[in-house]
């Protein structure tokens, strides 16, 4: 893999129009459950949107993956769909689960889907963004002054340890009860994840933070060797390591001065979880999943937000689909290869915000600062964001 294969791409390196007509993009969508259908529907609208004025359009090939695909299928995706999903540009999805797939003893879950589009497709590297919309700092339960320079980027490691390690499941009576999960990392695992978060860097405040636990862990202290040998390379960007307790610590104490955490698989999933605080609402923020393939357009990837399927709320039409809508720029500039399609997506929801449109998740608690905003629901906020994109010729 190359360096240029996994920098973000450069906006001059926006694709025009292949092949002399119009640029088209093969996307699997994957609605799951829950709330998934709602903001998956609203990402597509967006994207269509933009494609219409922009000269491009997208193939949607629908399938069922999820709690909805052990219904229909008895499995959580069938090895046809996971297929579709490499076959395709990209896999744009919403969520998966909910209570009635819940039980954690059970053969078949939800779940497995994601392990098995993750392994399957390769895509070791999760990026999870973390800005907060001036607007939105009153929602977060952190003091507005911390949050005034909070732009960062957790990149976790996504196909190995204990995710993808051996297990044994408990047997014994009980009192002799015992189960083991196994954490495994080979130092190739380990440097092209901390490579990309060193490329990643560089197009942005050229600063990475290793995430580990070497004082304890023999895999963390290969990271940490690993990380120090590539960091070795880049000169450029600075390099420090923390422990993860401290560095889940410092994420709620001074965020602003995290710009890149590149860290493995299970502490990446509880740190994410954590610095999605900042942002006011789970339901802001996106993700991609990236690994090296490439192809005609850009990388291959899966995008998705990072909150779950809400089964509570879906099919209300009061989803925040923001998240979504977030996730559909992370692919456009990802895997087709438009970096300035992308922006006009995130000024768009910047705008919306700014002019006061607030799903139910982000109206403040004050009622004299409710009383100034515009009150929407999934498909009213989806309104404000697609009439709120650029035209033609206004692209960055
Ligand atoms: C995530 C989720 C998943 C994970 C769950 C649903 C298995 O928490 O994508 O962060 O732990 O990776
Ligand atoms: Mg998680």
């Amino acid at each position: 893999m190359t360096p240029s294969a996994v920098a973000e791409p450069a906006a001059e390196d926006a694709l025009a129009p292949s092949g002399g007509g119009p640029a088209r993009y093969e996307v699997v969508a994957i609605p799951g459950d829950g709330v998934g259908p709602d903001v998956l529907a609203a990402g597509r609208r967006v994207v269509d949107a933009l494609g219409e004025r922009h000269g491009f359009s997208v193939a949607w090939h629908e399938i069922l993956v999820g709690g909805c695909a052990i219904d229909a299928y008895g499995v959580a995706i069938r090895p046809e769909d996971l297929d579709a999903c490499r076959a395709s540009d990209a896999v744009f999805l919403g969520a998966v689960g909910g209570p009635k797939w819940d039980d954690p003893n059970a053969a078949v879950r939800p779940e497995q889907a994601l392990f098995a589009m993750r392994g399957g497709l390769e895509l070791f590297a999760n990026l999870r963004p973390v800005t907060v919309h001036p607007a939105l700092a009153v929602s977060s339960p952190l003091k507005a002054h911390l949050l005034e320079d909070v732009d960062l980027l957790v990149v976790r490691e996504l196909t190995g340890g204990l995710y993808f390690g051996r297990r044994t499941e408990m047997s014994g009576a009980p009192g002799t009860r015992h189960a083991v999960d196994e954490l495994p990392y080979s130092d190739l695992e380990v440097e092209r994840i901390v490579r990309l978060a060193f490329e990643l860097a560089r197009a942005r405040r050229r600063h990475v933070t290793s995430v580990d636990k070497a004082n304890v862990l023999a895999t963390s202290r290969l990271w940490r060797t690993v990380a120090t040998e590539v960091g070795a390379e880049y000169p450029d960007v600075a390099l420090d390591h923390r422990l993860v307790d401290a560095a889940a610590m410092q994420i709620a104490r001074r965020p602003g001065d995290f710009d890149v955490i590149v860290t493995e698989n299970l502490f990446g999933d509880i740190l994410s979880d954590e610095a999605s605080v900042l942002a006011g609402s789970l339901g802001m923020l996106p993700s991609a999943s990236v690994g090296s393939r490439v192809t005609a357009h850009g990388i291959h990837g899966i995008y998705e937000p990072i909150h779950g399927s809400a089964p509570d709320i879906a099919g209300k039409d009061i989803a925040n689909p923001i998240g979504t809508i977030l996730s559909a720029a992370m692919m456009l500039r990802w895997s087709f290869g438009r970096v300035d399609l992308a922006g006009m997506i995130e000024d768009a929801v910047s705008d919306a915000l700014f002019d006061g449109f607030r799903t139910p998740d982000l109206m403040p608690i004050d009622v004299g600062v409710a009383a100034e905003l515009t009150p929407v629901g999934t498909r009213g906020m989806t309104d404000a964001i697609v009439a709120r994109l650029g035209g033609a010729g206004e692209a960055a």
